[in-house]
């Protein structure tokens, strides 16, 4: 990556009806969710389920990013949706995001979880630069024909970090 490409965002939470139909559409729009069959309305649906953290990446005014998190459940811990806009991409804003995201749920948990579609393999390439390890494949998990697989990032056991949630050495 071009690093003197790289632009800085500013992050907050998604709190506006306005800001849903932003981040739907942009959803709607792009791959990998045109080859997963999720439209408008199912980002929006995504977007309004209750118990989700949703963060909004800025740049001035402009909506340029979200990322959802889910911090309830047997995978807490989990980025659920990770998504810049099509003029924004490959300029550091995705990184800026996880890096966001990894603090946030380093906080609680240590464990990051998320999942990526078999056929995307740029963000693959990105996922495993970050340090996120492939921990299995979910067969015809969203649609048929293609996977889902599932990637970790971890910084301590449940029991040590439950001992001592803030480890030195978070990345
Ligand atoms: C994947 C994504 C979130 C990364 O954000 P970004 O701001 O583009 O990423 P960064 O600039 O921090 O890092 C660049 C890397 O992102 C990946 N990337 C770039 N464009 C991408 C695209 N259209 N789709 C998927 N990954 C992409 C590449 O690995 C790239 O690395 P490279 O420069 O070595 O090719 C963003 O490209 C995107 O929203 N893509 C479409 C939706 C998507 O795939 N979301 C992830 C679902 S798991």
């Amino acid at each position: 990556m071009n690093i003197s490409s790289q632009v800085s965002i500013t992050v907050s939470s998604l709190t506006r009806p306005d800001e849903i139909a932003v981040c739907a559409r942009m959803m709607a729009t792009s791959e990998p969710w045109i080859t997963l069959g999720r439209d408008y309305e199912a980002g929006i649906k995504t977007l309004t389920a209750p118990g989700k953290e949703i963060y909004l990446a800025r740049i001035e005014n402009d909506i340029v990013g979200f990322t959802i998190l889910n911090m309830r459940g047997a995978f807490i811990g989990y980025i659920q949706t990770l998504c810049i806009a099509p003029e924004w991409r490959s300029r550091g804003i995705g990184s800026q995001l996880i890096a966001f995201a990894e603090e946030r749920i380093f906080r609680e948990s240590p464990n990051v979880f998320m999942c990526v579609s078999s056929f995307n393999h740029n963000a693959q390439r990105l996922y495993q630069r970050l340090g996120y390890e492939v921990i299995g494949e979910l067969k015809d998990y969203l649609v048929t024909g293609h996977s889902e697989i599932l990637l970790r990032k971890m910084i301590a056991s449940l029991s040590d970090f439950a001992k001592n949630p803030h480890p030195a050495e978070h990345p």
